[in-house]
């Protein structure tokens, strides 16, 4: 956790804020028995950063809303760990329903009893709940949340008594939009979130992320993998490729393949050119790459062996 706090200052995050933080775990202390996952990945990007705790810190629900591979699981699991609480995750799908994520009645030892969900838990707990792919449910499964979401911060389980949200909990959803296939948000949760839409990785965040992630690739051709990326990244504003070459999630397993010994152009064809499916694109994403790393390098030269 206290490596979170110092990332937050190496990412230059506002002192203030970060002393707000430090209030509330002093607080919120965690009970024996809460787990608390530590982050596997850290998220680079100080004024998302910023935005993000003085929502949570006001205690607002904040939703995630951006393109694919912009870091939204990544940022939502940061910030539970920054603020020291258990982490809860409900990935959302078409069949999701209440009773998944409040609870429901079993039969057990001869008794009804009530089983609670990961939301009920969640708010009793005083856990940050991840709401992932919110948008994929059905908007009339989500209506229960309505009350969980809004001022009145509690929970109603037909037949059982009301309850309140413990004052720690928080939701955070995240959503994908922006190519074929997803879904709008209906306008009643929307309302119930402050919203944040999270961009791509800016050129020096990324430089950045390459250095922790992959330690000893060679800096010239770091910055060679980030000027690609930032080129695929322009070709996709102007409208000569589709989103589904610019994939942040693609450049990292592509790196990760080349520091397993495979060929670099090999693995930045699986990891980003396969992408997509259409033979031109790819002559574009394969010419742009060719510009920036040559055929003849290897991955032994890459990370320096
Ligand atoms: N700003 C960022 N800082 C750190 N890592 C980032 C950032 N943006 C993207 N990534 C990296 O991109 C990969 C994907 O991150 P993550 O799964 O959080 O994205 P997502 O926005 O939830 O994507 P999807 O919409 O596809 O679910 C991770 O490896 C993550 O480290
Ligand atoms: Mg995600």
């Amino acid at each position: 956790m206290n490596i979170l706090l110092d990332f937050l200052r190496e990412q230059k995050v506002s002192e203030t804020l970060i002393r707000e933080l430090e209030h509330f775990r002093n607080r919120y202390p965690v009970n024996d028995g809460q787990r608390l996952a530590t982050p596997s990945y850290l998220y680079y990007g100080k004024d998302i950063w910023e935005q993000a705790l003085t929502a949570l810190l006001c205690g607002e629900n904040l939703l995630l809303a951006g393109s694919k591979a912009t870091g939204k699981n990544v940022l939502a699991e940061n910030l539970a760990t920054a603020f020291g609480r258990p982490r809860y995750n409900i990935s959302f799908h078409i069949n999701m329903d209440a009773t998944y994520m409040i609870g429901t009645d079993t039969f057990q030892n001869g008794q009804v009893t009530f089983r609670p969900g990961p939301v009920y838990q969640c708010a009793t707990d005083g856990g940050f709940c991840i709401l992932d792919e919110i948008n994929m449910a059905r908007n009339e499964a989500l209506a229960v949340l309505h009350s969980v979401l809004d001022f009145r911060r509690m929970i109603d389980v037909p037949g059982y008594q009301q309850i309140s949200l413990h004052e720690a909990t928080r939701f955070i959803a995240t959503m994908n939009y922006g190519y074929a296939g997803t879904r709008e948000l209906n306008e009643a949760l929307a309302s119930r979130f402050v919203i944040i839409q999270t961009p791509e990785i800016s050129e020096e965040n990324l430089n950045n992320l390459l250095v922790r992630s992959f330690p000893k690739l060679q800096k010239k051709y770091r910055e060679q993998f980030v000027a690609l990326f930032i080129d695929i990244n322009k070709k996709c504003e102007n409208g000569e490729l589709t989103m589904k070459a610019l994939d942040l999630r693609g450049l990292l397993d592509a790196l990760k393949l080349m520091e397993a010994g495979l060929a670099p152009r090999t693995a930045l064809d699986m990891g980003i050119t396969n992408k997509t499916f259409d033979s031109c694109e790819q002559e574009v994403i394969r010419d742009i790459i060719a510009g920036r790393i040559s055929g003849k390098l290897t991955a032994a030269t890459l990370f320096g062996a």
